[in-house]
């Protein structure tokens, strides 16, 4: 059994195959819901469970551990990925009593059945001993549900930050061991759940800075025993701070997009900005929410279809809209047939976005070559802007 220390234990479980989660957002390197197992001189807790479908593995691991009592489990987040083994557990040790704040209690009553008197509540900053050790909650709402919180060690500075923190990566490693290599998972997982919050997440990390945290055990993924990395990051993230980067989602039925999307793309390059395209035809959503996390300027590429924009444009226009990045910058490039809504149509799809709108280049068919220089004039634009933001 992997041991945070003498006497806390890592009991949750590692789910190496999961591709998908929500039905949504793909998972290349798997997951894994951690659950903690913390055993006080008079008290012992578990912060968090695991994904239902994993129930009997937590339930293994306590009973490997010998653990005959458990007198609370925290529920830091009311998502059933981290409780949805809460009702087996309390089967299984039916003395324990739920601890979390009234919103989570409202959830959990909602979304899992758990009877009420189950519940024990905490208001934000209130402590619980476990006779040599106490546990503090800190509400910190919106990483990413109202409800969610962080569940601090005082004595050893371990923070259990649920997802704040966390990432979809599978591992046998306890604790990070190579940064580097993690970072880009972390960020993904900022970029799908977190980034439409990041104004209030920047409070949360205020929060944890002054507590002075030792570890970071997050719900997912590997634990951080040099939290500084994973708070620096997410400070960048949060920040208002934009690269001169250019995101090319785009999709193309005969073409026609397609060269349009290729000569802004060596457009942006000779005027030495980068760009990152994105086929939505075959599109890992990740990666795009992951390029939204910092880019300067986002260029949607579209044909008309049924007189409106294709229905992929639609979605990646309503997945940044829902996701918030703080791009500056959005413009529209695309072929029609015979006419149409296209640009009003996702126009009016990013109204969260507080951007600017470069003006769109919309051609009617194969395009020309001498209406290819539209699209070098809309370089020149995305240029003049990001030199005027002091990106480069
Ligand atoms: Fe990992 Fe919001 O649940």
């Amino acid at each position: 059994m992997n041991k945070l220390n003498d006497y806390i234990y890592s009991v949750g479980a590692i789910d190496w195959e999961r591709r998908l989660f929500d039905e949504l957002i793909p998972l290349p390197d798997g997951t894994s819901y951690n659950s903690y197992l913390i055993q006080g001189s008079e008290k012992t807790a578990l912060i968090d469970t695991v994904d239902p479908t994993k129930k009997s593995k937590l339930l293994r691991n306590l009973s490997e551990l010998e653990v005959k009592r458990i007198d609370y489990v925290i529920a830091n987040h009311a998502e059933q990925d981290h409780s949805g083994a809460i009702p087996r557990v309390l089967e299984a040790y039916p003395m324990a009593k739920v601890i979390t704040n009234p919103k989570c209690k409202a959830m959990l009553i909602d979304l899992l059945h758990i009877a009420p008197d189950k519940f024990i509540e905490v208001q934000d900053v209130e402590m619980l001993s476990l006779g040599n050790k106490t546990l503090k909650f800190i509400y910190t709402p919106w990483v990413h549900w109202p409800e969610t919180m962080v569940t601090f060690l005082e004595e050893e500075r371990i923070l259990f930050s649920c997802d704040f923190f966390g990432s979809h990566f599978a591992t046998s490693d306890l604790f990070v061991t190579d940064w580097e290599k993690l970072m880009p998972s972390n960020k993904r997982y900022y970029a799908e759940i977190m980034m439409p919050f990041r104004g209030i997440i920047a409070n949360n990390i205020k929060k944890v800075e002054a507590l002075g945290v030792k570890m970071i055990a997050p719900s997912h993924g590997p634990v951080f025993d040099h939290p500084e990395c994973i708070i620096d990051a997410y400070k960048e993230w949060v920040s208002d701070k934009v690269k001169n980067e250019v995101i090319v989602p785009y999709v193309s039925m005969h073409g026609s997009t397609k060269e349009m999307v290729d000569h802004l793309i060596a457009a942006l390059i000779n005027r030495g900005i980068k760009v990152k395209p994105f086929d939505l035809s075959g599109v890992d959503i990740g990666e795009l929410a992951m390029a939204l996390v910092d880019a300067a300027t986002v260029v949607i590429g579209s044909p008309t279809v049924l007189a409106g924009a294709h229905p992929l444009a639609l979605y990646a226009a309503a997945l940044a809209n829902a996701l918030r990045p703080k791009t500056r910058f959005v413009s529209i490039v695309g072929s029609y047939g015979w006419g149409g809504k296209m640009v009003e149509q996702l126009a009016g799809m990013i109204t969260n976005l507080k951007v600017e709108v470069l003006e769109p280049v919309i051609i009617k068919g194969l395009p020309k070559r001498e209406e290819l220089v539209k699209l070098d004039a809309l370089a020149d634009q995305i240029l003049k802007k990001h030199k005027e933001a002091g990106l480069l």
